[in-house]
């Protein structure tokens, strides 16, 4: 009752992977192993992020800066950690990074029946931009392909005037 959840955002550490890979197969027909999370630490473009409950890994959210450009790879986080506002902050450092790194655009891919992350994204003033018939496999399914556009601010202090 009155509870206050302090999540914490840390880069994704060796220590992390085992607890991210079992929330991988918990979410996903098709999940990461701890391999491919591992390969994520030598590649230059990741930018791969946990989020802490009480020293426990409660998510993650894993993206590539390609150019200009974030490609979200995944997010996800344990149902027992959920709807106390976790992937949103996740959301945020990621658009955080991105400001900072002068990115224009974050990408995603979502399966079309999935929509609590599409709420999510929309939220965040993530756009649908169209459908990639048939992406997904395991169930077979649609892409709902979003992109959040961000404007050109240093650090949120522009003004427009
Ligand atoms: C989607 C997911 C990441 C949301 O994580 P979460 O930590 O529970 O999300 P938050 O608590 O930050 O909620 C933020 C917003 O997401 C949306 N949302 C989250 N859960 C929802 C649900 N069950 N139904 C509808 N909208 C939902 C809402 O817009 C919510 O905002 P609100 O609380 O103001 O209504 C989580 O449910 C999950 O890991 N699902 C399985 C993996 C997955 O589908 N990943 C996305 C792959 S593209």
């Amino acid at each position: 009752m009155g509870e206050i959840t302090t999540i914490t955002i840390v880069p994704m550490t060796s220590e992390y992977i085992p607890s991210i890979a079992r929330i991988e197969a918990e979410c996903f027909s098709t999940p990461w192993s701890e391999q491919a999370l591992w390969e994520e630490l030598s590649v230059p473009a990741a930018v791969f992020i946990t989020a802490l409950i009480d020293g426990k890994v409660a998510g993650y959210m894993g993206m590539h800066h390609l150019g200009n450009i974030g490609y979200v790879c995944n997010i996800a986080v344990s149902s027992e950690f959920r709807g106390r506002g976790v992937a949103s902050t996740l959301i945020g450092s990621q658009i955080d990074y991105a400001r900072t790194h002068g990115l224009s655009e974050i990408s995603l891919e979502v399966r079309s029946s999935n929509t609590p992350a599409q709420a999510l994204y929309e939220k965040f003033g993530f756009v649908r931009l169209g459908t990639r018939p048939n992406f997904y496999n395991s169930p077979k399914e649609d892409a709902e392909i979003y992109s959040l556009f961000l404007d050109r601010q240093d650090g949120g202090n522009h003004n427009d005037n």
